[in-house]
């Protein structure tokens, strides 16, 4: 799918991973909606990008929500979900077991947060004209390479993106009579507000673990990918990994 005079909804669109993507879509002349939960920096992006942009406060695993940012804007091409949130909990710390509430908050934004999007953006994307080979639309979420290789302490956002990355295929195959295409990356260590908690020392220790390019990624590396599959017709139904061949250690 060709970029420019789309319209694209980009979830967790304000910060990181999803501002990249909200940037380079603009860049390439689509249009975006910036579906976030953070109302100041959505607000602000929306504000600095100007014309092509604008934002819808929602959460992610409310229908509601989805539905009224799917009608803010109006048709959707693209869909490129980046909301999501990441914890480091021991299943069993030194106060006890893990509250169930905490790994099923997890659970919840970031699977039930996924499938909410890719159902009702679906459901909208179904009305398009098809396009090229009777391309509809295309969906592009965010696992992580906690799916396949997660840390001590990472059992609850693990779980969560093992569940994104194996929901790919079968929506894929599923949509794929509408020629709605459904893609996932799993990124490694990226410089986003996510990480930049972390004290300095810790993030070159992150950074040395990846073994080339030995640094962290930057989002626009992650929008590159994504840009790339959006306008790549074969890609579907897969999870690619970007993370410079990093594996990550027990912890
Ligand atoms: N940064 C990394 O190294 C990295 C690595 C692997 C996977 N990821 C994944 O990439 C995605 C984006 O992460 P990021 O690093 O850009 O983080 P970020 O914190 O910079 O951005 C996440 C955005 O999602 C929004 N959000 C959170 N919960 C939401 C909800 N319920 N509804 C709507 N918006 C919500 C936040 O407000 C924020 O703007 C996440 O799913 C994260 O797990 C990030």
């Amino acid at each position: 799918m060709t970029l420019a005079g789309r319209t694209a909804l980009v979830t967790g669109g304000a910060s990181g991973l999803g501002e990249a993507c909200v940037r380079a879509l603009v860049a390439a002349h689509a249009a975006v909606t910036i579906a976030d939960l953070n109302e100041a920096k959505g607000a602000a992006l929306a504000q600095e990008l100007g014309a092509l942009t604008q934002y819808c406060r929602t959460d992610v695993c409310d229908e509601a929500d989805v539905l009224a940012a799917l009608d803010e804007a109006e048709r959707v091409d693209i869909v490129i979900h980046c909301a999501g949130i990441a914890t480091a909990e021991r299943a069993l710390g030194k106060d006890g077991p893990l509250a169930l509430d905490r790994f099923e908050r997890v659970l919840r934004v970031n699977v039930i947060g996924t499938f909410n999007v890719n159902r009702l953006a679906a459901a909208m994307m179904v009305k398009n004209e098809p396009g090229p080979d009777g391309e509809r639309g295309v969906i592009i979420n965010t696992s992580s390479v906690a799916a396949f290789d997660g840390q001590i302490g990472q059992a609850a956002y693990s779980a969560s993106k093992g569940a994104v990355a194996a929901m790919t295929l079968p929506l894929a195959r599923e949509f794929a009579r509408f020629g709605i295409r459904v893609l996932s990356i799993a990124p490694g260590l990226f410089r986003t507000p996510l990480l930049a908690g972390l004290p300095d020392e810790a993030m070159k220790q992150l950074a040395a673990t990846v073994p080339f390019p030995s640094r962290l990624g930057e989002p626009s590396e992650f929008a590159s990918l994504a840009m790339h599959m959006i306008e790549n017709r074969m890609l579907n139904g897969e999870v690619v990994r970007l993370d410079g061949a990093l594996r990550m250690a027990p912890r």
